[in-house]
């Protein structure tokens, strides 16, 4: 794959989760639906079918949506030029590509993150160059496409690194969701550091939230872990309160899909509980995720759109028969916002926050 020019840390013999297929036609993605059974890559070349990946979770975890979204749009665009009379033309299809994209999932920023900066990858290069060829805008949008890969791969080795740092030998550590290579690219966000420590010789103990409905937790953490040779075991999201009152859990660390201004944080529903009961317990709680996951436009997670998804993921999903009574009215947020004042830290690339967030987060972007 033209793209996969990076490895896999602590998860080697794994492809990367997104890449660029060698003939540049079409996006390749691991199929993180089949997991932990089947270990397949997909192809996408055309629009509906990429939607339909994002809007599926074929490709998920905020991080590997921006990646795909950038190399969407930029397969996307190979074929626009074939059509596009003018520059202008090309333009007007790219915006209709990036707006279609940009519908497939609402919560994760980082899906219009990468879509909002090939977009003004395009404007310059269409502004300075109206009379250009279509065609010559497009080694333009691979690079814009290969940098937010390239970024993505090495912010999320700088915050496994940095994450690292705030763990010690033989600690017990919880997590919810998948937020490793596959959701990542790299060592991951909030399991990077477990796989940047086992890499570096120390020994921690990760127990993995199922994470209903979906089972991101039971499925590919507890996939990843394992493959890592990590010391891994597997729990009900419900037990967590009893793991943490038997004393085994030294620290909480998550991922997050959108980062508001003053620290609130979205992520899989589900993580808003698991650090109100770390509060109670005294447990710190690490919530871990790159710069582009942070939206200073959302002054509160108030502001943060939570994805709602069929109930049928709820009731019949995962079971052998529908365990509820057929047509039963269910709740089914993907997503839930985490008060600031619950969360110990953020952990992201440019280095670690600490309350008060909305200065320290602040400080982030202050050049
Ligand atoms: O619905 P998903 O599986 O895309 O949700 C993913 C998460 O909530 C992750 O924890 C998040 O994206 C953080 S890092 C990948």
């Amino acid at each position: 794959m033209s793209s996969t020019a990076h490895t896999m840390p602590g998860t080697t013999s794994l492809p990367e989760s997104v890449a660029l297929r060698d003939d540049k036609a079409a996006v390749r993605i691991v199929d993180q639906r089949l997991l932990p059974q089947v270990l397949e890559t997909i192809d996408l070349d055309n629009a509906q079918d990429m939607w339909d990946a994002i809007f599926q979770l074929k490709v998920r975890g905020a991080p590997a949506i921006g990646v795909a979204a950038a190399w969407c749009y930029y397969v996307l665009a190979r074929q626009a030029i074939e059509a596009a009379q003018s520059m202008q033309d090309l333009r007007t299809r790219l915006a209709e590509n990036a707006r279609y994209l940009d519908s497939s999932r609402p919560t994760a920023v980082n899906l219009s993150w990468a879509l909002a900066r090939m977009e003004a990858a395009a404007d310059q290069f269409a502004a300075s160059h109206a009379a250009a060829s279509p065609s010559d805008i497009i080694p333009v949008l691979e690079a814009e496409a290969q940098s937010i890969h390239d970024e993505t791969v090495t912010a999320s080795n700088e915050i496994a690194r940095l994450g690292a740092s705030l763990l010690e030998d033989n600690w017990g550590v919880i997590t919810h969701c998948n937020a490793g290579p596959l959701a990542c690219l790299g060592y991951g966000t909030g399991q990077g550091p477990f796989y940047y420590a086992h890499d570096q010789g120390m020994k921690l103990h990760v127990y993995v939230d199922e994470t209903r409905p979906l089972l991101q937790g039971a499925r590919l953490t507890a996939f990843e872990l394992t493959h890592a040779g990590i010391d891994t075991t597997l729990l009900c999201d419900n037990m967590a309160a009893q793991l943490m009152r038997e004393g085994r859990v030294q620290a909480c660390m998550v991922g997050c899909d959108r980062v508001a201004a003053n620290g609130d944080v979205a992520n899989k529903i589900g993580t808003s509980g698991l650090a109100i009961l770390a509060k109670h317990y005294g447990i710190p709680f690490y919530v871990l995720g790159p710069t582009s996951t942070i939206d200073l436009n959302c002054t509160t997670g108030s502001n943060i759109v939570i994805e709602q998804r069929d109930g049928s993921e709820i009731s019949d999903l995962h079971f052998a028969q529908p365990m509820a009574p057929a047509g039963i009215a269910c709740y089914n947020p993907a997503f839930d916002v985490c008060d600031h004042s619950l969360v110990s830290a953020i952990v992201t690339e440019r280095g670690i926050c600490r309350p008060p967030f909305e200065e320290s987060i602040a400080a982030l972007f202050e050049s």
